[in-house]
């Protein structure tokens, strides 16, 4: 009796304490979702039945405001649907939000907390000034020939594998997303097209494969920073991070010992720390590993992620596909090779990639932390000091308000005309403002160049194990399918001599 007693005292607390801020939107007129007790509104999501993105997507769909609060566990958060305001936080009014929510323990992670998708102001104005120069059209250019062996290796690959019943496409293109990363940040070969147990291809699976582990780390790191000191969880997996930082010292000091020059990330960071102090911040140790690290982190999983969604849409649309083979093929006509100004050419493609980042934006939703009381503009809400913000990219990019049809794969939304008709800021794959994606231009490149290799020499077709529809994984916070991506390739060229 006098346990049951306790028992019930327990719970009495606890739903008191987790139910505690639940007047917090109401008392402050913002249109609200209702929470459960304990999980706030992240049941699904904090129990691995919907991933962040489509959580959030499904929030987006049920409040028609422009924006609405939350709650995780019993902590409010804001999310904002409507373009103008996006733009408001993320660009406009920067300084209000110029931090993400998440955060790592400097002294027990000194790798994340320095990369530029986690560290804080003051320092994350200084280092992403001190690495804007290795993004420019120049540097990216001279990286080509870097990213070109990959695709050769990647055709070869392929070849060996024609006309099987069934390949998983996104193995393929994380195979060659690891060796151009690897070549252009750390100046050595990934060789994951030669060895299947590539270490660096392994490297990459503890990181992104959606399981439970990751699936923790990735809510923790966004919804639950308290967690991440509590229990010291590391954004990056200790084995990846130390098998990383040794060939980065390694090749550090193989370059400064030979003075060889290979336009890659490491000539570029060897620079910056012949550099000394740059305002206040020294560029070495673990904040120049740090960079390296990133590089391949952000780089491989968002860039083929995206090959593959594309040629998962390319093989259950086959005139878009065929249009887009015409394309590449009289392009390379007039080039010999593929050169930057080859891909930069090419139109339609630029089409294809746009919507393919609309129905699948790799990282589906945006993260900021409010620093400061920050009134939005044409509403009488404040939002308090301390405040999460989400933006819901992978609802936007669904509305119909914006996108007529919105399941159809349908490059022609990115026709200048279509364009102009829509607001900026319903589209925003890479973020936006100060905090966007670095390395836009460098994923973009890369992941046409290795769709180009592909179309130009073979046809992808649909098989049994093609999943339609797509369900995505709940364990992972970037966007994937939960069986991978498999379909069926076939020689194009054998294919059109035997037409002929
Ligand atoms: C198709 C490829 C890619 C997509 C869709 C993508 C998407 C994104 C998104 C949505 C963000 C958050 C932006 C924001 O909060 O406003 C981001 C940030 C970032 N991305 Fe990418 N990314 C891609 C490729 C890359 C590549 C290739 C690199 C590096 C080589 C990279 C490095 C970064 C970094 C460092 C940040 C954090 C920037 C900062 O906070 O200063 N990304 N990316």
């Amino acid at each position: 009796m006098e346990i049951a007693i306790f028992l019930a005292i327990i719970v009495f607390l606890l739903y008191k304490l987790s139910t505690k801020n639940f007047g917090y939107w109401k008392k402050r007129k913002v249109p609200f979702l209702k929470p459960t007790p304990i999980f706030g509104n992240f049941y699904e999501c904090l129990t691995f039945k919907k991933s962040i993105g489509e959580m959030l997507q499904d929030m987006y769909k049920q409040i028609p405001d422009k924006v609405f609060g939350i709650w995780v566990f019993n902590k409010p958060h804001v999310v904002i649907k409507d373009p103008e305001l996006i733009k408001m936080v993320l660009v406009k009014d920067f300084q209000y939000f110029s931090d993400r929510t998440v955060a790592a323990d400097e002294k027990a992670d000194s790798i994340s907390s320095n990369i530029l998708f986690v560290l804080r102001n003051p320092e994350w104005k200084v280092i992403r000034k001190m690495m804007t120069p290795a993004f420019t059209s120049g540097k990216i250019k001279s990286m080509i020939p870097l990213m070109a062996e990959a695709g050769d290796e990647m055709v070869q690959y392929i070849e060996k594998r024609v006309n099987l019943p069934t390949v998983e496409s996104k193995e393929i293109c994380a195979k060659y997303a690891t060796d151009v990363i690897t070549s252009c940040a750390f100046g050595v070969q990934g060789r994951c097209f030669q060895k299947e147990d590539a270490k660096f291809r392994q490297v990459g699976k503890d990181m992104f494969e959606p399981n439970f582990t990751n699936g923790v780390r990735g809510i923790s790191y966004f919804f639950l920073q308290e967690l991440v000191y509590l229990l010291k969880i590391k954004f990056i997996p200790p084995n990846v991070s130390e098998y990383l930082k040794q060939i980065f010292w390694s090749t550090i000091n193989l370059r400064e010992k030979t003075q060889q020059k290979r336009n890659d990330v490491i000539d570029i960071i060897l620079k910056l720390k012949q550099q000394g102090d740059i305002d206040g911040v020294k560029f070495d140790g673990d904040i120049a590993v740090a960079q390296a690290i990133q590089f391949f982190l952000a780089g491989f999983e968002t860039t083929s992620s995206t090959m593959a969604f594309t040629l998962y849409e390319l093989c259950l649309n086959k005139s878009i596909q065929t249009k887009l083979r015409s394309e590449i093929k009289s392009v390379l006509k007039k080039h010999d090779e593929i050169t930057y100004e080859a891909i930069q050419s090419m139109k339609y493609l630029d089409k294809v990639v746009s919507e393919t980042l609309r129905k699948y934006p790799v990282l589906p939703f945006l993260d900021r932390m409010c620093n400061a009381d920050y009134k939005l503009p044409g509403t009488d809400i404040i939002i308090e000091k301390g405040t999460p913000v989400y933006i819901p990219m992978f609802g936007l990019h669904y509305d119909e308000k914006y996108w007529k049809d919105p399941q159809k794969y349908d490059p022609e939304r990115f026709s200048d005309e279509e364009i102009n008709k829509r607001h900026q800021y319903a589209y925003i794959p890479f973020g936006s403002g100060p905090h966007n994606c670095i390395g836009e231009r460098f994923g973009l490149i890369s992941t046409k160049l290795g769709l180009v290799n592909i179309l130009n020499r073979f046809e992808v077709e649909k098989n049994a194990d093609t999943p339609i529809p797509l369900k995505y994984s709940a364990r992972s916070f970037v966007l994937a399918s939960t069986i991978g991506l498999p379909m069926k390739f076939i020689d194009s060229n054998r294919r059109a001599s035997f037409a002929a």
